[in-house]
């Protein structure tokens, strides 16, 4: 007979085991998931996994979005998405706009101030729960935003989220990529692939090359550039909509990433 310590150990183990399993038959029909991450916030994270998802919904791919950047959850407000997604039967159906299916840890949020401090646990749980009840559907793209940095939260979403590979955001400048540096050395630590580096705010004002230095010096593809310019400032609609030189940008990022993804024998489409 089995004590009631070794009997509530084996229903541990199998509640871990269901949801792993839950886990993996919901992102079973996700061929391709994308990370986009970077060293520290402001370096245009959330503006590159945006863009990037619409230019690939844009040219037919199915595309879905998800925001686990804990800290900072924006995507929704950059997509002035302000209804919480529809929850039925228990799950979670994600919300719609511009061709790209999204859900974001902010519909969680009580209310938009409210900084969420959540420790490594935590998150692991919160994303978990989250993993087990979307209902993503088929989809040949899922980007995700994630925290920045090498603290506890992007480590344990990138422990707690199978990803195929990470798009590095960084910048003109040789200081930001330290930190960029750092998380490319954290990805490969976790036996994680890195599908390039992709240089933001490049132009007159920031100069050029830190990307693609950086790139260089750590054996990864370099991914582009992608220009510091004012179209950005309109919001009524993802850049890569409204700018035809922002959208060549983003479509031979997209290019890029899939080059990437195949090279590592994970493509989607
Ligand atoms: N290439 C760019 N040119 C001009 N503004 C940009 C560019 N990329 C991002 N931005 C702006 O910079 C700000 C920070 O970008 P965001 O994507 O929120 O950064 P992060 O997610 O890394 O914190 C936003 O207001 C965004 O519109
Ligand atoms: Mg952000």
């Amino acid at each position: 007979m089995p004590t009631p310590q070794e009997n509530a150990r084996l229903e541990q183990i199998k509640k871990s085991w269901k949801e792993k399993r839950q886990i993996t038959d919901r992102l079973a029909k996700i061929k391709s998931k994308i990370g986009v991450y970077s060293g520290k916030g402001g370096v245009g994270k959330t503006t590159v996994a945006v863009n990037l998802a619409v230019t690939l919904a844009q040219q037919g791919h199915a595309v879905g979005l998800l925001d686990v950047d804990i800290d900072c959850p924006n995507v929704t407000k950059v997509l002035g998405i302000s209804e919480k997604p529809d929850y039925v039967d228990g799950q979670i159906l994600p919300s719609e706009k511009w061709g790209v299916r999204v859900v974001s840890m902010a519909f969680f949020q009580e209310n938009e101030e409210e900084a969420i401090i959540w420790r490594g646990p935590m998150i692991h749980n919160a994303i978990n729960q989250f993993l087990q009840i979307t209902e993503w559907g088929e989809l040949d793209y899922l980007v995700v935003d994630l925290p920045p940095g090498t603290s506890d939260s992007p480590l344990t979403v990138m422990q707690t989220l199978p990803m195929d590979g990470f798009v590095v955001v960084s910048t003109p400048q040789e200081l930001a990529n330290m930190d960029a540096k750092r998380c490319i050395n954290m990805i490969r630590k976790l036996n994680l692939n890195v599908l390039g580096v992709v240089e933001n705010y490049t132009g007159e004002i920031f100069g050029e090359g830190g990307g693609k230095r950086l790139a260089k010096e750590v054996d990864a593809p370099f991914l582009g550039n992608l220009a510091l310019r004012a179209s950005y400032q309109d919001s009524s609609m993802p850049t890569t909509l409204a700018d035809s030189s922002v959208n060549e940008e983003y479509t031979n990022l997209a290019k890029a990433v899939k080059e990437s993804l195949k090279e590592l024998g994970r493509e989607a489409a």
